[in-house]
């Protein structure tokens, strides 16, 4: 199986090594192009890897089978696509920027490419592979520990392009899932590394939906005087277009300001409700102990709790009871 991971790396090595070489290549000037639009320097598509995947079928097939690369392993670890009708195979990635995805060693994994249009799909990711699990891995982690390796807080965007803007603009500790929602593991390796997480999705409707699963999912995980802050872009932007717009100081402010777990969970109950009715307050405290039973007992639990006294004009030791109803049992 460790010699099976090293095959693997290996080959994801001479393929990463292939797309940077390829992107400083004449047929590469579009790609080239595209990056530069993008606002990004060529140090920072150093340190990020970033390649150029030719507008070709077999170019990576090609370079890796002169250099002894199994078609078949190519295929395991999403290289080349193999069509089951014509047992035919060809290159995953064609003209698209490459972003190698690195574990946090700095291995490649896998890759991510976009295509330097409108065309879909916009990003075409590895497959699951024996080294590659989507659910688990975080971009940008790796460069964020180079950058710092005494990381205090890590901030969770949605995408490749908002990790590397961040980077272009100094702000070196953001990583991105891959385009799956934040998981549970996920956040446990981060926590893992830092104490505190900030949350910043873009800001429309599935950014402030993903916001709303990240503090369901975090919630459990709240304990050691753990941080987790929810950062909300204004509408139709993301980290990449507000960084360039705004700059880094405004950016950082925004970080420094996003709101801490309490005060997102809180607002969320009162959206839409008026808290001056009973009834509306009555539905408020429900969603609050609902969140609040995922919470570990300790100290911002009771906290929260006491604080939901107060808004609500509830007594504490009611709460306790309604909430040890609504627990689900521990499993
Ligand atoms: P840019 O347009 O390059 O700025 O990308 P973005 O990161 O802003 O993309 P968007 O906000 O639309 O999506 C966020 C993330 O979801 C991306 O970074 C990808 O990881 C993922 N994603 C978006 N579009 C696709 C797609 O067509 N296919 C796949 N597999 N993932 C996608
Ligand atoms: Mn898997
Ligand atoms: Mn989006
Ligand atoms: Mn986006
Ligand atoms: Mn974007």
């Amino acid at each position: 199986r460790e010699r099976k991971r090293k095959e693997g790396v290996n080959l994801l090595e001479l393929s990463a090594a292939f797309f940077r070489e390829r992107l400083k290549m004449p047929e590469a000037s579009g790609a080239r192009e595209y990056l530069a639009t993008r606002g990004l320097s060529t140090d920072v598509q150093q340190i990020f890897g970033i390649g150029y995947a030719p507008d070709d079928w077999e170019a990576l097939k090609r370079h890796l089978t002169e250099r002894g690369v199994s078609e078949a392993v190519q295929v395991e670890y999403g290289l080349l696509v193999h069509r089951e009708e014509s047992g035919r195979t060809y290159d995953r990635f064609r003209d698209r920027v490459m972003f190698p995805i690195r574990d946090i060693k700095g291995r490649t994994i896998a890759f991510g490419g976009r295509v330097l249009g409108d065309a879909k799909p916009k990003y075409l990711n590895s497959p699951e592979t024996p080294v590659f699990h989507k659910g688990r891995e975080l971009y940008g982690l790796h460069e964020a520990r180079q950058a710092d390796h005494r990381l205090e807080r890590l901030v969770i965007v949605e995408g490749y392009m908002d990790v590397v803007a961040l980077a272009q603009f100094g702000i070196r500790n953001a990583v991105a899932t891959l385009g799956t929602s934040t998981s549970e593991d996920h956040l446990s390796r981060l926590f893992r590394l830092v104490g505190e997480v900030v949350f910043c999705f873009d800001g429309d409707r599935a950014g402030r939906q993903a916001a709303t699963r990240a503090l369901e999912t975090v919630l459990p995980l709240m304990i050691d005087g753990r941080q987790a802050r929810f950062l909300f872009l204004p509408e139709g932007e993301d980290p990449d277009t507000l960084v360039r717009r705004e700059g880094a100081d405004a950016f950082n402010d925004r970080i420094t300001c996003a709101s801490p777990l309490s005060e997102f969970l809180f607002d969320q109950a009162s959206a839409g409700r008026d808290l001056a009715r009973v009834e509306d307050r009555e539905r408020y405290a429900s969603q609050v102990l609902a969140a609040l039973g995922k919470l570990p007992e300790g100290v911002l639990k009771s906290l929260m709790l006491s604080e939901l006294s107060r808004r609500t004009g509830v007594d504490q030791s009611s709460f306790a009871a309604l909430m040890a109803r609504a627990a689900p049992s521990p499993s």
